[in-house]
């Protein structure tokens, strides 16, 4: 069955603790944390400190999206912090033997890894990446803000990443990111999604359970 993973960047900080045990008891297993540096994103959000205060009262999957110009230089902070995955983008390191490298140095920490590719980044970009990632996150929108629309072109990196996994034997779990919601998270688990990161959907609602339990429809 597919799993949901909220985006915290919608949630209500003001009531951060509440609003983790609200979609921890609305049945999600993952919590999606998007760390924003205002350089590789137009857009700043939250660092570590907040992950740790976090990782102290959930026993949800801590999915960490780097959206940072210097993953390499700030994952060990994430790690510290109780990340259980650790995901940045291509389109942050300078080639892909740069990508590999700090992938496999991230996966030595004892966390899961994964790669993340733009809208505008086709899959075959990160193709020889597919055998040593645990997730791979397609963007459905830019990256840098909630609340966008879902970019249809992701559905076909979504089929695409599954031929290859069906085809290679792969095992990663393909992700969607920006746009969901039950309409669009349905196209994708057409497709094969594993995992749909929602933010608006779900935390503009007043029933996280009942809005969760309808994108594992
Ligand atoms: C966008 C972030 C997303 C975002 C999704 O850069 O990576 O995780 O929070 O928000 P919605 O679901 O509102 O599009
Ligand atoms: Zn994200």
């Amino acid at each position: 069955m597919v799993k949901v993973a909220p985006s915290l960047l919608a949630a209500n900080f003001m009531d951060l603790k509440n609003e983790v045990k609200r979609i921890e008891e609305g049945g999600a297993s993952w919590i999606h944390y998007d760390v924003m540096d205002g350089h590789f994103v137009p857009n700043i959000s939250f660092g570590y400190s907040i992950l740790k205060d976090i990782s102290k009262c959930t026993n949800m999957y801590l999915d960490v999206h780097l959206m940072i110009s210097d993953p390499k230089k700030y994952y060990p902070e994430f790690v510290k912090a109780g990340a259980n995955l650790i995901v940045f983008h291509i389109e942050a390191v300078e080639s892909i033997a740069q990508a590999k490298e700090l992938l496999l140095e991230i996966k030595q920490q004892g966390v899961d890894v994964g790669i993340s590719i733009k809208p505008q980044t086709p899959v075959s970009t990160i193709e020889t990446l597919l055998e040593i990632v645990d997730v791979v996150l397609v963007m459905s929108v830019e990256p840098g803000f909630g609340g966008q629309v879902f970019h249809h072109e992701a559905l076909d990196k979504i089929a695409e990443l599954a031929n290859l996994r069906e085809k290679h034997c792969y095992h990663y779990l393909i992700e969607v990111d920006g746009g969901i919601n039950e309409e669009t998270g349905k196209l994708c688990i057409e497709k094969k999604v594993d995992v749909l990161v929602a933010g608006s959907y779900i935390f503009q609602s007043d029933d996280y359970q009942t809005k969760i339990e309808a994108l594992c429809i």
